[in-house]
């Protein structure tokens, strides 16, 4: 009777120990499953690159080659007149480059006072969301919009005066509808779009 007992309650504790392996296992299954990124991290992180590349060409490229070393001009015309491509340039041919990838995203250089009117914020998401970064300093704009039948994810962050060139080219250009930038200022907006279906 007494071995029968023991027999049982070892039983009981094997059985126990079994259920408890199995279940942190199955825990630690589960582990390794991403949850997926969410589209506002996916979009922060694509700014991040987009707008550090953008940041390096220039200061180190266009603000110390043209305005402390004066040794070459950026320009509309770069390739005619042998200079370096303006920072939206730049941009734009990086942009058009992702977009003909089909890389799942699409992104664009804007602004409510732009120099050229291509340029201007056109959906209702854009016009708010330029409205909101050059109000709201430090902060970014997020919101769906659904542009021919397919839903986005938009996301617009400030694009800011961050060397001297920005304000001394955009203040002076004839067709700036503005000629009172100051560093630091809000000029415009990089618009990222993530399709959600
Ligand atoms: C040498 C002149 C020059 C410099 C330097 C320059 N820009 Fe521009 N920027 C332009 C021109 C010209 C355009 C329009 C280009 C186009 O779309 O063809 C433009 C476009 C833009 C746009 C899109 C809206 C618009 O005005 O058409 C923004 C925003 C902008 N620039 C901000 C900046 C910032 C911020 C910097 C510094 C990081 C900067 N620019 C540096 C000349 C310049």
């Amino acid at each position: 009777m007494k071995h029968l007992m023991s027999t049982i309650i070892a039983s009981v504790f094997l059985l126990c120990l079994l259920f408890l392996v199995l279940a942190l296992s199955g825990c630690s299954a589960e582990k390794p499953k991403a949850d997926g990124i969410s589209p506002q991290k996916m979009a922060d992180a694509l700014h991040a690159v987009i707008e550090s590349d953008r940041t390096v060409y220039t200061r180190n490229v266009v603000n110390r080659l043209v305005k402390e070393e004066k040794v070459i001009e950026a320009s509309e015309h770069w390739k005619d007149d042998k200079g370096l491509p303006l920072p939206a340039q730049m941009f734009r041919m990086g942009a058009e480059m992702v977009s003909e990838k089909d890389a799942g995203f699409t992104y664009s250089l804007l602004s409510m006072w732009p120099v050229n009117k291509q340029n201007a914020p056109k959906t209702d998401a854009e016009k708010t969301g330029l409205k909101y970064v050059a109000d709201n300093p430090g902060e970014n704009y997020y919101t769906e919009e659904e542009l021919g039948d397919i839903n986005y994810f938009t996301a617009i962050y400030a694009d800011t005066a961050v060397a001297r060139a920005c304000i001394d080219c955009h203040n002076k250009h004839t067709d700036s509808p503005r000629s009172d930038f100051k560093m630091g200022e809000v000029m415009g907006g990089v618009v990222v779009r993530i399709p959600l279906n």
